[in-house]
């Protein structure tokens, strides 16, 4: 890890000449470990498919939340009742542990004795999850073997078992073997992918026995219901939709205005763009499912589009980052080509894959969220660019549907080929109308405040949890 944070700084030559707030830095370190886990998750499971009819889910998500008060941040947290319960928590490395980090400090933070297993095939030892799970030993979380009696043994004791993404599954026959049946009702399944080969039986037999499914997004829960049924002939077991919320270290930086405006000049600098230029940028790992190719497409037209109509805007620029070339894909082979095709070189911008996003977010002025077929799951990118208040362009597909507003906070336009002129479009409105682009900004900020926090995460999760252990005492085996 340490030597993947001095990669950036390098790459980004962070050294603030005036601010040495450490703080600043030790935020910054913060939100870097989190988003390199994040880009590895969304690298690992990034591909969903067009959305269903809403017709099913029990919603743990959003109804609490407009009567939640402001002064929540020092009302007592909605996990309380978690104090002194033992709760197992299954990662499968390389699974988006991120998430599952946070579940456990929520825990802990109310007393909640939490034990930590990481599942990974024997040849694989990997410095983030060293990090991470000293990371966690520091805050009191019990880090087990996966394969040792005491995670047998703790598995049986606990009042709950989270188990985090599709695949977590295989570890319930690894481990435990014919032990499985005893522990399922009370297992909670926390699912954030949703790729075709994810439904095999093999993976999610025992979806139906379990406790309850967790699930990012509504679209996803029902791509979820639908496949499981369709191909598998399984029926999912009681289903709670929780969408995620920003991290408070997140928040931190995003409502700092010093702090943006600090990371806002370093990045523009360094990448050689004035402080009037207007930047659009795409925040994931490069990849097809994630739309760069057809965001270029589009960013070229809108050029075209204001050469022709002769609009006066500033210089625009298009951002992407999350570039990997030492993986020396096709995919971002084509995308240097078209740049240099177009001649648009001065005009795009790519970054390599960083761990910390939150400089870009400070520096640019709209996040293009483009993944394709059926979109994010959730897209947590889309809540951190709405905390910066930046606009959204997003296509209307996955999670961005049910966080992007249309026409308020951001603009939707269709995934595929169909919505590269409407991207385009889009683009040059948002360039041309300043005030709308501003205002659309702080209405999502205002979203944020109002659903996308980490409070209002732990409040949709507690009921979640509430719910699972009730079901659980009352169930014979358990
Ligand atoms: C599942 O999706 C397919 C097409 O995507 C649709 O035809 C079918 O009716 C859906 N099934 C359920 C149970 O929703
Ligand atoms: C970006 O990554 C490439 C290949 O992995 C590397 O050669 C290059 O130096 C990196 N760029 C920066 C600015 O770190
Ligand atoms: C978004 O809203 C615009 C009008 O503001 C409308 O033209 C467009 O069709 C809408 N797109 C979607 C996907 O709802």
């Amino acid at each position: 890890m340490a030597k993947l944070l001095q990669q950036h700084s390098n790459a980004a030559g962070w050294a603030p000449p005036s601010v040495q707030k450490r703080w600043l830095l030790t935020l910054l370190i913060m939100l870097s470990i989190s988003t390199l886990i994040a880009l590895l998750m969304k690298s690992a499971f990034d591909s969903c498919d067009p959305p269903h009819p809403r017709n099913f889910h029990v919603d743990a998500s959003n109804k609490q939340d407009k009567d939640f008060p402001k002064s929540i941040r020092t009302a007592p947290s909605p996990l309380s009742f978690m104090k002194s319960k033992l709760v197992l928590l299954c990662f499968i490395f390389p699974g988006g542990p991120l998430l599952l980090m946070e579940l456990a400090f929520l825990l802990r933070s109310v007393g909640t004795e939490v034990f930590w297993i990481t599942m990974q095939k024997p040849t694989e030892t990997d410095e983030v999850v060293y990090s991470l799970e000293q990371k966690m030993s520091v805050r009191g979380v019990q880090v087990l073997s996966a394969k040792g009696q005491e995670a047998i043994d703790t598995a049986f004791k606990a009042d709950l078992i989270v188990l985090n993404t599709a695949v977590a599954g295989k570890w319930l026959d690894v481990v435990l073997k014919e032990n499985v049946p005893r522990v399922l009702p009370k297992v909670l399944w926390w699912i954030h992918e949703m790729r075709g080969h994810y439904f095999k039986l093999d993976y999610v037999k025992h979806l139906p026995l379990v406790g309850g499914a967790m699930i990012d997004s509504h679209v996803t829960a029902e791509y979820w219901k639908n496949r499981t049924q369709e191909r598998l002939r399984i029926k999912m077991p009681e289903t709670y939709v929780v969408h995620l919320g920003n991290s408070k270290e997140l928040m931190d930086v995003a409502e700092d205005s010093v702090a943006k405006r600090v990371l806002r000049e370093h990045i523009r600098e360094s990448l050689g763009v004035r402080d009037e230029d207007i930047l659009f940028a795409i925040i994931n790992s490069v990849s097809r499912g994630k739309g760069q190719d057809l965001f270029l497409r589009s960013f070229y037209e809108s050029l075209q589009l204001i050469q022709v109509q002769k609009l006066k805007v500033p210089s625009m620029h298009a951002v992407i980052v999350g570039s990997d070339m030492s993986a020396q894909t096709k995919f971002e082979t084509e995308l240097r080509n078209y740049v240099m095709q177009k001649n648009i070189q001065d005009r795009v911008h790519f970054i390599n894959k960083t761990l910390t996003v939150a400089p870009y977010l400070a520096a640019i002025d709209v996040l293009v969220q483009n993944s394709q077929a059926r979109g994010e799951c959730f897209g947590r990118i889309t809540i951190e660019a709405m905390a910066f208040q930046l606009p959204v362009l997003g296509t209307a597909a996955g999670g961005t549907t049910e966080i992007v507003v249309n026409g308020t906070t951001g603009l939707l336009h269709s995934v595929g080929k169909e919505g590269v002129t409407p991207l385009a479009k889009n683009i040059v409105k948002l360039a041309t109308h300043v005030e709308r682009r501003l205002t659309m900004g702080k209405r999502g900020y205002e979203r944020v405040r109002e659903m996308f926090l980490e409070h209002h995460m732990a409040h949709r999760i507690a009921s979640v949890l509430k719910e699972v252990l009730r079901k659980s005492k009352s169930h014979p085996h358990s």
